[in-house]
């Protein structure tokens, strides 16, 4: 293991059919003036809803509503956030729902009590937090971002075409998650397999970077072999309950900080995908696989050993009588085969880019160095021209 880390993790999970049992014991550690927020109405559907304000009651919590927390949230929305938490003195940001709410609901913990305009402060000039932060609690009900477990909160602003993730330290981190897998069984499938890509796109980026020895890259083996294999059967059996809660548990640990201890990180597919994002408010996880095939391909080259690493023992191809380059291919085209076959978007077109896109495209995406290859922007063009 390189490098010098310090780790902990403050968020309490409950997993299981039955964790939402453990709310109410969890609700007694915070005041009274509880903020539920949530999406579009998927809870509603699903009867959560009603599940999750019936214990709120129980537990005497004077319940302030904030709906409509968009995919992808807006600046817009977390200003109206701020409001309502201040002018309510908001004790708990109950999050329900995928990493829109929950990312939201970090946004607001962190904003409702800030002078300053939060989007510049956190987004724009990356400060840390220096004045009261609301906790926040979560029930998930959608799979893939990590975000029920790390401090990532990811805000879109449609005026200036940016769309920027903080990652803050664990003040910010939810203090309690509910993971119950049977809550994403209604999903439809185009968010199940955006989630499923979003956590093979979190596990990725943080594997292909170093040279060393590291536990983290042996601990992502195991994680991405788990979801390869429990992904085939979820997208023929979205109810099946090993499959989901497997897939559950590995977005989970794909990004909630261990396997990048040790790592410099790569993140360049996710900063691409945000940029894409932040021009076509495309689903998060189809902004990664649609530029991946073409980003890997590039880069591979340049971390040669450790794309044949990938291929041996994650898509288990056989080195045998092959050169270095030949097994490392091998290893994407599998990759690329199970991507077609679960059903991902795998062209920027079919998310509606389009060519005079591609310059502001590029010039929102931001160039980070801890990959295999840090790229110019001529070759973030290339990139996304191949993946038209
Ligand atoms: O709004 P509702 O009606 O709830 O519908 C949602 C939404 O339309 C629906 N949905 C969620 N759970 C459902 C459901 N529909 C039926 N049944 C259920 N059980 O799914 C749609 C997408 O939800 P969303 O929360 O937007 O998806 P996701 O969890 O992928 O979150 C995406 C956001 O997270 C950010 C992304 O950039 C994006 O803004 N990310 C956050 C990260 C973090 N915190 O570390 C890292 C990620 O890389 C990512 O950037
Ligand atoms: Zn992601």
């Amino acid at each position: 293991m390189l490098g010098n880390f310090s780790y902990s993790n403050p968020t309490r999970l409950y997993f299981g059919e039955n964790s939402l049992d453990f709310l109410s014991t969890e609700l007694s550690n915070f005041g009274k003036n509880v903020m539920l927020t949530y999406g579009g109405g998927s809870i509603k559907k699903s009867g959560l809803y009603e599940k999750v304000v019936k214990i709120l009651k129980e537990n005497d919590k004077v319940i302030f509503e904030d709906p409509g927390v968009m995919p992808n949230p807006t600046v817009e929305k977390l200003y109206e956030g701020c409001k309502i938490a201040k002018e309510n003195n908001i004790d708990l940001i109950l999050a329900v729902g995928g990493g829109s709410v929950c990312d939201y609901s970090k946004a607001v913990s962190v904003s409702a009590w800030c002078d300053e305009d939060p989007w510049d402060k956190y987004y724009l000039r990356m400060e840390e937090p220096n004045n009261k932060i609301i906790p926040v609690g979560c029930i998930l009900t959608m799979v893939g971002t990590g975000s029920e477990m790390n401090g990532g909160s990811v805000i879109t602003n449609h005026d200036s075409k940016l769309k920027i993730g903080h990652v803050f330290g664990d003040n910010v981190f939810p203090k309690f998650s509910i993971l119950n897998p049977v809550l994403t069984y209604t999903l439809p499938k185009y968010q199940m397999t955006a989630g499923f890509f979003d956590i093979m796109s979190h596990i990725l980026e943080q594997y292909f970077s170093g040279n060393d020895d590291n536990t983290s890259d042996y601990i992502m083996e195991g994680l991405l072999k788990s979801l390869i294999y429990s992904s085939e059967i979820a997208v023929n059996e979205p109810e099946n309950y090993e499959a989901r809660s497997n897939i559950m548990w590995i977005a989970t640990w794909a990004l909630n900080t261990l396997v990048a201890k040790g790592k410099t990180t790569d993140w360049m597919v996710h900063m691409i995908g945000q940029s894409i994002g932040a021009y076509t408010d495309a689903t998060h996880g189809m902004t990664l696989s649609a530029v991946s095939m073409a980003y890997y391909r590039y880069i591979m080259p340049y971390g040669l050993d450790k794309f044949k690493r990938y291929a041996i023992n994650v898509w288990n191809v056989n080195p045998e009588n092959k050169a270095d380059d030949e097994i490392a291919l091998e290893g994407l085209a599998s990759m690329e085969n199970w991507m077609n076959k679960i059903g991902l978007v795998m062209n920027i077109k079919d998310l509606g880019v389009t060519d005079d896109m591609l310059v502001g495209i590029a010039d929102g995406t931001f160039i980070m160095d801890g990959g295999y290859k840090v790229l110019t922007h001529e070759e973030i063009i290339n990139i996304l021209k191949a993946s038209m």
